[in-house]
């Protein structure tokens, strides 16, 4: 029996993917490459030592995905298989729900084919909306989405509850990750985003890395956050994959329903205290400027976990620390070369 994990090449898959490996876990990646490179593949196989099988393949293409179903016994899917950045999906919003939408319609149209009603979603904080309170806690529900990136997040979350409705014997877990960073210890697997960032970490990355001038932090006026500039919760990406091996465990445990959990530290850093943590454990320097607010963001919010504690066992343990020299040592022993 297999765990199928789309998207098992990018980020938050990949790291994924060692932590079941590590687990003796078998597993199988289908991925487009569309946002990863095929190094990745061989690094996780240099992490973990062990072997798997790797599809090159579009969830959206029915045949070449329903023939990974048939050519092998998979038990339960990881579908991390997505477009990610916001802005672009504001540009192309018919890319974003043809991609993301439309690609788990067909992934999970072949699950059924395959009796195969087992799945851990990768959604999104960013479907709460603008709840009006910091600390966002799973009874807050989805709120109205600010971009279709988040719409689309929202909507499979929909389509997944239908789902399950309409046949109880769904076995599904719905995690609602709060803002990933860092990179496995070893240095090899990590964020490579393509052109400019726009998320935090990746970018101060950057300017670190004296590819980037400078970091533009978006506004030091916020209210309710300790120095006014934007506060988030970070969690470590390697915190984060055992949160999907946890969640998994609890699927086969309870047989059936749709289980919705924050996956987050439950402490927000703002921007300053973020450069501030980075240039102080990788000892560079990271400029900054104050720049205007951006349009769209929240001053502040963090998860609620308890839920993911009580129900998962699951808790974030790496710190600001290992998340800001984790994401450094990415950067020096890979994308230097
Ligand atoms: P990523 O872009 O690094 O990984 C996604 C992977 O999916 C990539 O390897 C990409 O090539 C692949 N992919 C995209 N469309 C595909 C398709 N149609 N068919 C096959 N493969 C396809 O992103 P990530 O940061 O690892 O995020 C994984 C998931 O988690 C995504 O669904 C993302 O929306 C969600 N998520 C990410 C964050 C974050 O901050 N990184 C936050 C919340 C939710
Ligand atoms: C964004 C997305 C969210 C997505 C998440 C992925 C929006 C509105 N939300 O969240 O849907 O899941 O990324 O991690 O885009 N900042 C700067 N300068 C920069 C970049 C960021 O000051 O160059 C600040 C932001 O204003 C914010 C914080 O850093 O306060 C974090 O920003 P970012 O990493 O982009 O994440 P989010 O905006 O929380």
């Amino acid at each position: 029996m297999s765990i199928l994990v789309t998207g098992g090449v990018g980020y938050i898959g990949s790291h994924t993917v060692v932590e079941l490996l590590n687990r003796d876990e078998d597993i199988i990646i289908v991925d487009n490459l569309v946002n990863s490179k095929p190094e990745a593949i061989n690094r996780i196989k240099k992490i973990t030592g062990k072997d798997f099988k790797f599809y090159e393949v579009d969830i959206l293409d029915e045949k070449k995905l329903e023939n990974v179903f048939k050519e092998n016994n998979i038990e339960s899917v990881i579908h991390f298989a997505g477009l990610k950045a916001v802005g672009e999906s504001v540009e192309k919003p018919l890319e974003y729900y043809q991609n993301n939408v439309a690609g788990t319609l067909t992934l999970l149209k072949i699950m059924i084919k395959y009796n195969c009603k087992k799945i851990v979603f990768s959604s999104s904080a960013t479907v709460y909306g603008d709840p009006g309170t910091p600390k966002y806690i799973e009874e807050l529900g989805r709120g109205k989405t600010t971009n279709p990136y988040g719409t689309t997040k929202s909507m499979i979350e929909q389509i997944l509850e239908d789902l399950y409705i309409s046949d109880n014997s769904w076995n599904i877990a719905i995690l609602r990750y709060f803002n990933p960073v860092g990179a496995h210890e070893s240095g090899l697997i990590g964020e490579e985003p393509q052109g400019i960032p726009n998320n935090l970490m990746p970018f101060i990355m950057k300017v670190a890395n004296k590819e980037l001038d400078h970091l533009n932090v978006f506004g030091n006026d916020y209210e309710g956050t300790k120095d006014g500039t934007g506060a988030r919760d970070y969690l470590h990406v390697v915190d984060l994959a055992i949160g999907h091996i946890k969640a998994l465990e609890k699927l086969d445990k309870e047989k059936n329903g749709v289980f919705v959990y924050n996956l987050g530290t439950g402490t927000a850093y703002t921007v300053l205290e973020i450069v501030e943590a980075f240039k102080k454990v990788n000892n560079v320097d990271v400029p900054y400027k104050i720049a205007p607010r951006r349009n769209g963001d929240l001053a502040i919010y963090y998860a609620d976990p308890t839920k993911a504690e009580k129900e998962l066992g699951w808790v974030a343990k790496r710190g600001i620390e290992e998340m800001c020299r984790d994401s450094w040592n990415f950067v020096i022993s890979n994308m230097r070369g």
